[in-house]
């Protein structure tokens, strides 16, 4: 393990302390001939591969890893929570599904506002009324009926074997449960399973949550959302001081939406449409960057950094302003996309100083009327992949937690905008388009994506992280596209990010070289190795000129790729 650990800080230090030699060996991830599951925990990409050795598809697979990361990584896997998937069949049809949680019925504007129109701190965040409509069960019935070709007993059942037989605690996971302990205690009115004295190698056994799965097998998406589980629910919730109603619950839809798709050189990029910014923004970027050659200004240099960041700030800004619920709000997507409008925004971008973020506001578009997400991905033997992205949002949701059910609760209401103007958990700034309304779904940065070569799939990419989701997943497709790294070489690489606001650039500690630092800290750029410890925890697979897959499994988790 520690050898291990060395030779991976030498590759991180190598890949981002250097622009990449012309020849240079490549160290690829496990690279299997058929069909891979890249997955936060190692039990829940084992399960979705023995979906796939089963004769099943991605999609069946998509079904039991989500669920299996429930159960084996309830730190942001969950029932309580919701997610989107990017789909690409072996035709060659792409599509997207929103499975995002919805505010209640009864949310309102103001709900996190006191009487002086001031943010009433953690109301967003912790607790029951943090909590939106969970999307996750609606979600993976909705991917089954639609493209499943297994019996759902057979995809449930080995999930919830293993919650009753449990899962082994890692050295990682014992460190996040204590560090989030005093909150479960503050925050849940009895002691929980997860607040006792856990140490790594220990096992932890799920019964409630295995006698949850059982009823959803009995009776299928509707035990969720009108059965005894729903009840239960919502009578927890309601007595925790929550909002949410049965008539919430009950009117739950996940939704099938049309992808973000663009090119980028001979690249076609599949993102998730809203309400995730994560494709739009994606897409901006990469079409202000497009025109500069990063390959020449070397992977991790200065140049590259301020283009890339440079981009992101421009992109972050019209975020704030302009995304929101398509369903609620009319987002001008096209114009936002378009490469005239991309080019200009640029304009005023210069290598000798950086631009500052005081000086970038949204773009003008006329508008006519018209660190605990997870992610995985997955390709089939068939050819078809699939990319998700699922998230209780905080670590552990709004931390509170139904044992009688035996999940937690998403604090997904924070990712709406409180207040105009004012950060959320993530210093995302939001406007109108962004503010609370009910029923909507709130604004997202989940980025599942997946790659196209030519007309042919490449990579099915993703990763938590919040806000810094986006430019994650942006320098992983770059590291593999632009700077010629393996699948696994790019997911370590060190990670760099700006979102318009605070102005800086988060880079992770100790990762950039010196020069590099230096360079633009003279150009006036303001770096933060403090905030962000790890940017993002990227999973994705890369699909060999041999057709083979390699997989790219982020060590700064537990994530593990497998494949036959
Ligand atoms: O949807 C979003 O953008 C956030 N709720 C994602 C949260 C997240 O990635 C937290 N992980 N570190």
């Amino acid at each position: 393990m520690k050898n291990f650990l060395v030779i991976f800080s030498l590759s991180i230090l190598l890949i981002s302390c250097k622009s990449v030699p012309e020849k240079r060996t490549i160290n690829r991830g496990i690279v299997s001939e058929h069909a891979m599951v890249v997955s936060a925990r190692k039990e829940a990409s084992k399960i979705g591969l023995e979906i796939l050795k089963k004769g099943g598809n991605a999609f069946d697979a998509m079904v039991a890893t989500e669920l299996s990361l429930a159960v084996a990584y309830p730190f942001a896997g969950n029932l309580g929570g919701g997610g989107f998937m990017v789909y690409r069949k072996n035709n060659g049809e792409i599509g997207a599904l929103d499975y995002r949680e919805k505010a209640p019925q009864a949310a309102n504007k103001n709900m996190f506002l006191d009487e002086n129109g001031e943010i009433i701190p953690a109301k967003s965040t912790l607790g029951a009324m943090s909590i939106g409509v969970p999307g996750t069960v609606a979600g993976v019935f909705a991917v089954h009926e639609k493209f499943g070709t297994l019996p759902i007993q057979d995809i449930l059942s080995p999930i919830i074997e293993l919650a009753k037989k449990g899962v082994v605690v890692t050295k990682k996971q014992e460190n996040r449960l204590k560090k989030y302990q005093p909150l479960f205690k503050k925050v849940n009115k009895n002691s929980i399973q997860f607040g006792l004295q856990w140490k790594a190698n220990d096992t932890i056994k799920y019964f409630a949550l295995a006698a949850t799965l059982s009823r959803i097998l009995d009776h299928g998406k509707s035990e969720f959302y009108e059965g005894e589980t729903a009840k239960k629910l919502v009578n927890y919730i309601q007595n925790n001081g929550g909002i949410m109603t049965e008539e919430d619950l009950k009117k739950y839809e996940a939704k099938w939406r049309e992808p973000i798709e663009f090119r980028y050189d001979d690249l076609t990029v599949i993102s998730m449409s809203p309400p995730s910014s994560g494709g739009v923004c994606l897409a901006q970027i990469m079409k202000m960057i497009e025109p500069f050659d990063l390959q020449e200004f070397g992977h991790n240099s200065a140049r590259s950094i301020q283009v890339i960041t440079e981009a992101s700030r421009r992109a972050y800004a019209d975020r704030s302003f302009y995304l929101g619920d398509p369903d609620f709000v009319s987002i001008p997507i096209k114009e936002l996309i378009d490469e005239t409008y991309l080019n200009d925004r640029m304009k005023l971008f210069s290598f000798q100083n950086a631009t500052l973020s005081s000086e970038v506001s949204h773009g003008n578009i006329e508008i006519i009327e018209s660190d605990e997400t997870t992610h995985y991905s997955i390709i089939d033997q068939f050819g078809n992949a699939i990319s998700a992205t699922t998230t209780l949002n905080g670590a552990y949701g709004s931390k509170l937690y139904c044992a009688e059910l035996g999940f937690f609760l998403n604090n997904q209401m924070d990712d709406f905008s409180s207040k105009p103007g004012e950060p959320n958990m993530f210093g995302l700034i939001g406007a109108e388009a962004n503010s609370i309304q009910p029923e909507k779904r709130m604004l997202s940065s989940m980025t599942p994506t997946i790659v196209e070569k030519k007309g042919k799939l490449l990579m099915s990419v993703g990763t938590p992280g919040g806000s810094t989701i986006i430019t994650a997943v942006l320098q992983t497709i770059l590291n593999v596209h632009e700077f010629n790294l393996s699948m696994q070489e790019a997911v370590n690489a060190a990670r760099f990010h700006h979102q318009w606001l605070p102005d800086e650039i988060r880079m992770e500690p100790n990762s950039f070289k010196e020069s590099v630092k230096a360079e633009l800290k003279s150009k006036g750029y303001i770096i933060n190795e403090d905030r962000s410890p790890i940017i993002g925890k990227v999973d994705g697979i890369l699909v060999l000129d041999n057709g083979s897959l390699e997989g790219g499994a982020d060590k700064r988790g537990d994530d593990t790729a497998v494949g036959f």
